[in-house]
């Protein structure tokens, strides 16, 4: 029955990338939960899946094509699962680096400008005993978001491997514009007012050129939100800070590099990296969601792995892209829920819970979406 008759129905167009090792079982449960909303809610869900990694390099020769790019561009929001394969093993590694698995999630960002990543960090009280950290930093709990400038930095600056007088060289370059800088700042500040109104800016100013202009052109930005609380951070500092006191932490806003670092690190102090989303966002509403986690080649296919970090991203999708709120409530208390119920996947698995398969951890989703 649909809950809210008063309400517009919406279509939305989502193009699905399940790519490599578990992606394809994962993205099909948080469809499932997404059909669920829009049975529940009453709105349509038009789905296109689209090959990038390594599907798109055993269809097309390359982890990419113009055509899917195109596709992505034309829908609302896109929804991945995850790609790349083991990369002693995998045959997709003796390709050239511009033709490896991650070089499409590299294309599609730029592409796309997708130049805002978020990604949050949280520690579930059902599953605050797989944090690693000890239990008097744990118990005060934590709920970060890290966000992570995804198209400039280290990488998308020039590189090139060059032979000088016999000795091999590699150049890779950081480079950041005030602009790049600017608006990953405004994004921020933005989500920090909707939070606990905390930025913590990380940068390495005591040695870089570029983080000296980030924390300039931050505290700029800055100047226009007098309720949020600044502070500057220096990367080291904060990797310790990380483990040493995460609840400290609201808002990390961060270089492409140190976001991609650290957001592992805030991700694994969890202990539940199965449990994480992500939104790549541009200018405009549209955006691509994913789970922190990679695509665990050595679990695929065996309906094993945790769709949760997916439908948490699935939710993200639905508040981010398609402004519906409710809904992606209904898709984060439905989580919360079948933690309760002491529904658990292998990789959050606890004495007293009932371990189940991916397929049957999107069901239970699902029937808890109202
Ligand atoms: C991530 C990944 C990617 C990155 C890789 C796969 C290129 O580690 O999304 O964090 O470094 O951005
Ligand atoms: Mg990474």
């Amino acid at each position: 029955m649909e809950k809210r008759k008063d309400a517009v129905t919406m279509e939305l167009h989502i193009v699905c990338i399940p790519g490599d090792g578990i992606g394809p079982e994962i993205v099909r449960e948080a469809k499932k939960v997404l059909e669920a909303v829009a049975r529940v809610y009453g709105h349509k869900m038009i789905f296109e899946d689209i090959l990038m990694g390594g599907a798109s390099i055993d269809v097309h020769g390359v982890p990419l094509t113009e055509e899917a790019v195109t596709r992505a561009r034309s829908a609302q929001a896109v929804l991945m699962g995850s790609i790349g394969g083991n990369t002693s093993t995998s045959p997709w590694y003796k390709l050239p680096p511009n033709l490896r698995p991650e070089a499409g999630l590299l294309a599609i960002r730029k592409e796309l400008n997708l130049f805002a990543n978020l990604r949050p960090a949280v520690l579930y009280d059902e599953l605050a005993a797989a944090c690693p950290l000890k239990e008097e930093i744990s118990s005060a709990g934590f709920d970060m978001l890290i966000m992570r400038e995804l198209t400039g930095g280290l990488y998308f600056g020039e590189r090139r491997t060059v032979v000088e007088n016999g000795v091999r060289k590699a150049v890779d370059t950081l480079t950041y514009d005030e602009n790049e800088i600017r608006r990953i700042a405004i994004k921020g500040f933005d989500i920090a007012m909707k939070r606990r109104k905390k930025v913590t800016s990380v940068d390495k100013a005591n040695v870089l050129d570029s983080s000296r202009l980030w924390r300039k052109v931050v505290e700029e930005v800055a100047a226009g939100y007098p309720e949020v609380v600044l502070e500057h951070m220096l990367v080291d500092n904060c990797a310790m800070q990380l483990v040493k006191d995460p609840a400290q932490f609201d808002v990390i806003l961060t270089e492409n590099m140190f976001g991609d670092i650290l957001s592992d690190e805030a991700s694994m102090v969890t202990g539940s990296i199965g449990m994480l989303a992500s939104a790549s966002l541009n200018d405009s509403k549209f955006g691509l969601y994913e789970p922190s986690h990679g695509s665990a080649p050595d679990i695929a296919g065996q309906d094993i792995a945790n769709p949760i970090a997916t439908v948490l991203s699935a939710a993200m999708m639905l508040r981010y892209s398609f402004d519906l709120d409710a809904e992606a409530d209904a898709v984060e208390t439905a989580v919360k829920q079948v933690l309760k119920d002491g529904y658990r996947t292998g990789d959050i698995m606890s004495p007293g819970c009932e371990q189940v398969g991916c397929s049957r951890m999107g069901d239970l989703l699902a029937e808890r979406v109202n």
